[in-house]
């Protein structure tokens, strides 16, 4: 592109990138980092999708686009994989200032044009000038924080784009990738660093038609959750590579697993045909099952399963966080709890300072051992609230009088992941809910409290982040494997105990995780 650039300069340039993004980054907070999507693609991965691409590009003079550039980390790793002559134009579009500023100062003098725009609306150029080739993290935004104009607009593209209906709980990330086919010159090739759950998730749904039927889709991969060499924002992500043309008969796709997207630890190549039929595209990540499927490996192998807890009166043990003071009750009383299910929006359950879930009510549950005595000293307001429960004869109830003091807990430890007791068939057939809590909060018993063990446990130690994925995998089981196991109830209610949640198949788990489980006889509950 410019004869004045020197192409040794870029690792000097990629170094100073990195320091101005740690910059931008903390100047801004995360809650407006998740609305605007801004977390920058590490460098060795910018590399390795930059490095997996080459396979695939065969085209002599590169137009290259970012449609989300940042700071340019991938345009950086395009100049360190391909060659700088090969490069005819370069363009980035960012719609935040400051990021569009340090992208164009750093890397100007190389050629790349940045364009300080909304991506989404920005008009694609004439045919003959489009890019043919495009490297990208787009925003990761949710869908409850775009507005109702903006879902209006980006869900009519969609649906033109990818022929058919597209899910209004399709984050931005999806509508990027419709509103790029437009950009991407015929033959032209792209890589998308997006999450994983489009692989299987509802609204994953217009995305994998896309893929399947409208462009050539060249490799699908997926990350290992024990991998911990990416940020834990980005173990579970996929990489999804194609070419803008039609696929050919009998064409296979790569879909690949671990190491690096370049060098993958294992890779199957699925025909077409099956990537079609398939519902859920992360079954297609394992070589067809032998053993251990017929068998089956029960959940009881990955986690210890419990009730949550039983209060004996939930309307006078637990109580709106935000009531204690009014009470005088001290939080060294209390214990934090969920919410009902019902409540809860999202599946995974974030943690404020205290421990207290990230939720509009929060709850908390009296739990003390601290004799009443003492409580009177030290708390007048919750020995007020006790004296009130026994004038109602709250200490006498059937399981408050076999506990001592009576307003003590069960002590059950807040697990990392709860699924419902009980729930309805719903449309695409699942019955029963799973979240990933990453609060201190305990749960009643309408929750099922799911505590890892063994090799899963030292896996999650040892990569916390990995919960996403134990998340997404618990969600994907077969629904027929609950209603199978569980009961059902008047009114296609269905309920499920420890014992039958734990006798379900999580094989497709084990061999997702890729966790070394020995089946004994005596851990199958029967
Ligand atoms: C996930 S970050 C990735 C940045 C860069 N592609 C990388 O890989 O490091 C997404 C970027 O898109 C920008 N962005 C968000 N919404 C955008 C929009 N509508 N148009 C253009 N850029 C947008 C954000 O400011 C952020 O810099």
């Amino acid at each position: 592109m410019d004869s004045a650039y020197n192409p040794s300069n870029v690792a000097l340039l990629e170094a100073e990138r990195v320091v101005q993004q740690v910059q931008l980054d903390e100047r801004s907070s995360r809650e407006r980092r998740n609305e605007m999507g801004q977390f920058a693609t590490p460098p060795a991965l910018a590399d390795d999708i930059a490095a997996a691409v080459t396979r695939f590009c065969h085209q002599d003079r590169i137009h290259f686009l970012e449609p989300a550039v940042g700071t340019g980390a991938f345009y950086s790793a395009l100049l360190r994989n391909f060659a700088y002559d090969r490069i005819a134009s370069a363009v980035g579009v960012e719609c935040d200032p400051y990021y569009a500023a340090v992208s164009q100062r750093l890397w100007g003098d190389s050629g790349l044009k940045v364009i300080k725009a909304d991506f989404m609306t920005l008009p694609y150029p004439e045919e003959d000038h489009l890019p043919n080739l495009m490297l990208t993290n787009p925003p990761y935004v949710r869908h409850h924080h775009l507005t109702g104009d903006q879902k209006a607009a980006f869900h009519a593209l969609a649906c033109e784009i990818s022929r058919g209906n597209v899910s209004r709980l399709s984050g931005l990330y999806t509508y990027f990738v419709f509103a790029a086919h437009n950009w991407l010159a015929e033959d032209g090739v792209a890589a998308w660093l997006i999450p994983s759950e489009f692989m299987d998730v509802n609204y994953g749904e217009s995305l994998r038609r896309y893929l399947s039927n409208h462009v050539t889709l060249l490799q699908v991969h997926r990350f290992d959750p024990s991998d911990v060499q990416f940020a834990d924002a980005l173990v579970s992500s996929a990489v999804v590579i194609f070419r803008r043309s039609l696929p050919a008969t009998g064409h296979r796709i790569r879909f690949s697993r671990g190491g690096s997207v370049a060098a993958p630890n294992a890779s199957f190549d699925v025909p077409l045909t099956k990537v079609r039929t398939v519902r859920k595209w992360t079954q297609l990540f394992t070589a067809p099952s032998g053993r251990s499927r017929e068998e089956g490996i029960p959940l009881t192998s990955l986690f210890t399963i419990k009730r949550g807890i039983a209060t004996g009166a939930n309307d006078f043990f637990i109580l709106p966080r935000r009531d204690l003071a009014e009470h005088g009750i001290h939080e060294r009383f209390v214990k934090p709890i969920l919410p009902p299910a019902r409540l809860l929006h999202q599946d995974i359950i974030e943690s404020d300072r205290a421990g207290f879930p990230l939720v509009k009510d929060q709850l908390a549950v009296i739990d003390t051992d601290v004799p009443i005595d003492q409580i009177k000293r030290s708390c007048v307001g919750l020995w007020r609230y006790l004296q009130d429960g026994e004038k109602d004869g709250i200490q006498k109830a059937y399981l408050t009088s076999k506990r001592s003091p009576w307003y003590r807990q069960e002590q059950r430890q807040p697990a990392p992941f709860l699924c419902t007791y009980m729930g309805r068939k719903k449309k695409d057939g699942t019955t029963f809910r799973f979240f990933w809590n990453r609060s201190d909060a305990t749960a009643a018993n309408t929750y099922l409290l799911l505590y890892p063990v063994g090799p899963l446990k030292r896996m999650l130690e040892e990569n916390p982040g990995a919960g996403l994925r134990v998340l997404e995998l618990l969600n994907g089981l077969a629904p027929a494997g609950f209603t199978d196991q569980g009961r059902v109830y008047g009114g296609g209610l269905f309920k499920m105990e420890p014992r039958e949640l734990g006798r379900v198949d999580a094989t497709s788990i084990v061999e997702d995780l890729q966790l070394q489980i020995a089946v004994q006889p005596d851990l199958i509950p029967i």
